[in-house]
C-alpha cells in the first residue's frame, strides 16, 4: 500500500489529457472513500465497449483521452456490439465503422483486444491476491472469488484511470477486512446444470442483496469453470455482492471468521424463481437461441459452432486468432449490448444475466438448462 502522493511524484511535468483525468479520478475515488492509499494494480479490464453505449460524443471523449497516452499494465478490453468482421445484414456500415473506431482508440494506447469478458481465457489472468482494476462484473466476481485476486466493480473509466496510472485507491475488497463472508448459505440440494448456479446467484441478490456469501455445497461433483462462471454472472447482476466464498472449495474461504448467520435454499426454491424470472412461448421461425453470456473459452465456444445446424442459433465468444466463418459465431461481441434484427423478440438462452439485460430491453426471455440448450443446437 502506497501513500497517494506517489502519483504526484511519477506523474510530473507536462501530462496528457489521458494521465491528467486518470490521475484526478484515482485521487477522487480515494478521497470518497477517506483513503489517502492506493495499491499498484497488475491489469485492468475495461467494460463499455459497446458503439451503442457510447455513441459519437463518447467516441470523441475517448479519442481526447486516448491521445499520447499508453496503458502501464496489462489490460484487456470487453466485448464491443457485435462481430466487426461478420456483423449481420441489420447492421449499417457506419455503426460499423464506429465500433472499429473505438477498437483502434483503444489499441492505441495499448490495450489488448481481446474483446471477451472473460479476460481470464484470453491472457489476463491474475494471480493470487494480485490487486487489480476490473469493471466487467461477471469477471470482478470471478477474480476475487475463483482466482483470489483482489478487485472492486469498476467502471470503465476509473479501471482505464487504473491502467494509465497503474494505481487503484486501496478500498473495498482490496483490504482483507471487507472480504469476511456476511452469511453462510446452506444449499440443501444437489446443484448440476450450470443454470442452477447462475439461480443460485439470482436468488442471493434477492434475498441477501450486497452481502458475500459463504456457499455450502451439497454435491460430490466437480464444480465446474462454466458453473463458476455462471453465478459469478448473475449474483452480481441481481443486486448481490462482488464476490462469494464456496466452503472447501474457493481460495480464502478459511482465510476468515465463519459468518454467524445462516439461511438455506433448495432445489425448490430454485425452481420457483426460474419460473418467476423466465417466459414461457412456442419457438417459431423468429426465435434466437443464445449461448455464451459469459463468453466460453474459445476451445468450447468452437465445440458449439461446429456441432450446430440451426441459422437462428448465436453464440457469443472472445474475438480469436483463427478466422471463424460461421453466422453463428459473433466474434468479440455481447449480444446484451448489441442490436438485433427488428423480426426477433423472443430468445431462448442458458445464461440467466442475459435473461436480465434482454427482459429489459424488452424481449421476452426462455431460460433453458445447459442441457436443453445442447440439444437445442
Ligand atoms: Fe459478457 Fe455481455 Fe454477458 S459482456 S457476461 S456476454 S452480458
Amino acid at each position: 500500500m502506497r501513500d497517494i502522493s506517489v502519483l504526484e511524484k511519477i506523474f510530473s511535468g507536462e501530462l496528457t489529457c489521458g494521465q491528467k483525468l486518470s490521475l484526478e479520478i484515482i485521487r477522487g475515488l480515494s478521497e470518497s472513500s477517506a483513503s489517502r492509499y492506493v495499491v499498484p494494480s497488475s491489469s485492468a479490464q475495461i467494460s463499455g465497449v459497446s458503439f451503442y453505449n457510447i455513441g459519437p460524443e463518447g467516441i470523441d471523449f475517448l479519442d481526447t483521452f486516448a491521445k499520447n497516452t499508453r496503458v502501464k499494465i496489462k489490460t484487456t478490453l470487453n466485448p464491443g456490439a457485435f462481430d466487426t468482421d461478420n456483423p449481420g445484414n441489420h447492421i449499417n456500415s457506419r455503426e460499423v465503422e464506429f465500433q472499429k473506431k473505438i477498437y483502434s482508440i483503444y489499441e492505441s494506447m495499448g490495450i489488448s483486444l481481446s474483446l471477451s469478458c472473460s479476460p481470464y481465457f484470453t491472457g489476463n489472468l491474475p494471480l493470487y491476491g494480485q490487486h487489480i482494476s476490473w469493471s466487467e462484473s461477471s469477471a470482478v466476481v470471478f477474480a476475487n472469488s475463483v482466482l483470489g485476486a483482489r478487485t472492486n466493480r469498476e467502471s470503465g473509466i476509473s479501471a482505464l484511470s487504473s491502467a494509465v496510472t497503474g494505481f487503484t485507491p486501496a478500498i473495498g475488497l482490496h483490504l482483507s477486512k471487507n472480504r469476511f463472508s456476511d452469511v453462510e448459505i446452506d444449499v440443501k440440494d444437489k446443484l448440476d446444470d450450470p443454470v442452477l448456479f447462475g439461480l443460485l446467484g439470482a436468488w442471493c441478490g434477492k434475498n441477501i442483496p450486497g452481502k458475500i456469501p459463504l456457499f455450502h455445497m451439497n454435491t460430490d461433483k466437480h464444480v465446474g469453470v462454466t458453473h463458476l462462471q455462471a453465478l459469478s454472472a448473475s449474483i452480481i447482476t441481481y443486486g448481490g455482492a462482488s464476490m462469494f466464498h464456496i466452503e472447501d472449495f474457493t481460495p480464502e474461504w478459511k482465510d476468515y471468521p465463519l459468518p454467524q448467520s445462516s439461511k438455506s435454499v433448495t432445489l425448490k426454491d430454485l425452481n420457483y424463481l426460474w419460473n418467476e424470472l423466465s417466459d414461457d412461448f412456442e419457438y417459431d421461425k423468429n426465435t434466437l437461441f443464445f449461448t455464451g453470456c459469459p463468453h466460453k473459452s474459445m476451445e468450447d465456444s468452437l465445440s458449439i459452432i461446429s456441432r450446430t445446424n440451426r441459422t437462428n442459433f448465436l453464440c457469443a465468444g472472445p474475438r480469436g486468432s483463427c478466422k471463424i466463418n460461421n453466422n453463428s459465431y459473433m466474434a468479440g461481441g455481447c449480444l446484451a449490448v448489441s442490436r438485433l434484427p427488428d423480426n426477433i423478440r423472443k430468445i431462448v438462452t442458458d445464461s440467466v444475466k442475459a435473461m436480465f439485460y434482454l427482459k429489459n430491453r424488452g424481449f421476452s426471455v426462455k431460460l433453458v438448462s445447459a442441457e436443453e440448450m445442447d440439444n437445442l443446437k
